[in-house]
């Protein structure tokens, strides 16, 4: 009696776990039409972003004053600082033209300590700068300056900046779990240089860009049929080049080109066709800056993990999942589930999941879990990236069909790049959520290729530039030097 009591009482939890599971799927669902929305949605986005400052309330469509796209002549020794995520990068680039093209190239990758992103804008400009002047007296053979001892630098700074020109600009707020107050409403560039200065360096930021900004370039460096770039990493954002006709909010001289690249900052579209999910609104609400960035919480490396985690930790609260009733602390402790976990369990293809497994153990401490158990926990994740590529994919295909790529422009410009019908468009990515989850990759390209007819889709070219963000702000220090034209 005792055991078919206990095996009623699982198979009740079994079956409130593929009704708690059904659910999920159901509300965490994108078909075809569902994107079709989102890409409609955030084409009348970037519209209204575009038509005035303040015009979308979420895209802010920033115009970045990059005007000169590397496209191969340039020369010489250039440095770029990467700073966005959870770790920064300092490179040097040793430019050869248009023959010799990158001649050699450093990289040095510095974890930011948790506490910096949540300090002061000295303490943190400081910190970089410091690890910038040791990168620098490392410079050895192989790479040589053209301007004496003034090095030059690109700055990717990968937060909304409002750029009052190519090398300086206003950081609006921040992102991604940076947090230092003092630093918004500031020149980011003044703050960096003021700390190069108290180093004593003779280093000199050339171009502040936004990461994006940088991939376009890096794209660009090679291919000259790249239109946009995207970013799939701790955060996501978009850019790619617009006629500036488009760009009624624009005050400044017309750039010579009649183009200009827009820094979206897509992480904060939001739509009420986006499927958010109760584990959306806690992530969203236990993050330093709730109400911000939904589609980023939706999509990218920072979040994914901390959005499987706490469907995990639902399922477990409310139908026993991992036995219960008592619940592993680390299933409710917040970010404790890394993103990188969630594509090692999604891509356990083993047939008793033993990776998933050693996972569980491993993060939450959760020990003798059965197959079922296992199988539930490969199957959100699926759910999760899954959604995130789509939602990603129908971002794309908004940018696409904004800039007119399958019906043609609808005005031309002498000589730019819009006006020329090009038979691809390749699309720059960078970002460490795409380059290492590869069934993110084939979702998203998997969505794009549903979205789009047949011959469209062919033209889409998804080229993955790893660290095209690094070295294309090196090339942007190149491209806007201020002793050398090219
Ligand atoms: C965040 C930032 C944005 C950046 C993106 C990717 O969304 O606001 O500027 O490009 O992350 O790093």
């Amino acid at each position: 009696q005792k055991s078919s009591k206990c095996s009623n009482h699982s198979s009740t939890a079994a079956a409130q776990i593929h009704l708690l599971l059904s659910q999920f799927r159901q509300a965490s669902a994108t078909p075809l039409h569902r994107l079709r929305q989102l890409a409609d949605a955030m084409t009348a986005e970037m519209h209204s972003g575009l038509m005035s400052e303040g015009g979308s309330e979420q895209l802010k469509m920033l115009p970045t004053y990059v005007e000169n796209l590397p496209h191969g002549d340039e020369e010489g020794l250039f440095y770029a600082v990467d700073l966005g995520g959870t770790n920064f990068r300092v490179l040097r680039v040793q430019l050869g033209g248009k023959e010799k093209r990158i001649v050699k190239q450093e990289y040095q990758e510095v974890a930011i300590p948790p506490e910096l992103m949540q300090g002061t804008s000295k303490e943190l400009f400081d910190f970089i700068a410091k690890k910038l002047a040791s990168f620098v007296a490392r410079e050895g053979e192989g790479f040589e300056a053209h301007s004496g001892h003034v090095r030059e630098l690109g700055f990717a700074f990968s937060f909304p900046v409002l750029q009052t020109s190519v090398k300086s600009g206003i950081l609006v707020h921040w992102t991604k779990g940076f947090k230092i107050n003092d630093a918004i409403g500031k020149d980011i560039v003044a703050a960096f240089e003021e700390a190069i200065g108290r180093k004593g360096d003779h280093i000199r930021v050339a171009a502040l860009v936004n990461d994006t900004v940088g991939t376009l370039a890096g794209g660009r460096y090679w291919n000259e049929d790249t239109m946009l770039s995207v970013i799939l990493g701790t955060g996501t954002n978009a850019c790619y080049v617009e006629r500036v006709d488009a760009v009624p909010k624009w005050r400044g001289a017309p750039p010579k080109s009649g183009e200009m690249i827009i820094n979206m900052e897509w992480g904060n579209f939001r739509s009420p066709y986006l499927p958010r999910t109760f584990a959306d609104e806690e992530v969203d609400i236990d993050s330093v800056n709730p109400g911000d960035q939904w589609f980023e919480k939706m999509i990218s490396g920072m979040y994914l993990g901390e959005i499987v985690r706490c469907v995990l930790a639902k399922f477990a609260q409310e139908a026993a999942l991992f036995g219960g009733p008592i619940i592993s602390p680390k299933l409710l402790e917040p970010f404790s589930l890394g993103t990188p976990y969630v594509s090692k369990i999604h891509s356990d293809e083993s047939a008793d999941l033993t990776e998933v497994a050693k996972i569980l153990e491993d993060v939450f401490e959760i020990r003798r879990t059965t197959f079922q158990e296992r199988k539930i926990v490969h199957d959100i994740c699926d759910i999760i990236a899954e959604r995130g590529a789509r939602l990603a994919a129908a971002g794309i295909v908004g940018i696409l069909n904004k800039i007119g790529r399958f019906h043609g422009p609808t005005t031309t410009t002498n000589g730019s790049y819009l006006s020329s019908r090009r038979s691809k468009t390749v699309v720059a990515m960078d970002g460490g959520l795409y380059e290492h989850y590869t069934q993110y990759q084939v979702y998203m390209r998997a969505a794009i290729d549903e979205m789009l007819s047949e011959t469209a889709a062919q033209s889409v070219v998804i080229e993955l530039s790893k660290d095209g963000s690094g070295i294309g702000t090196a090339l942007l220090a190149a491209s806007h030097s201020q002793y050398h034209r090219f």
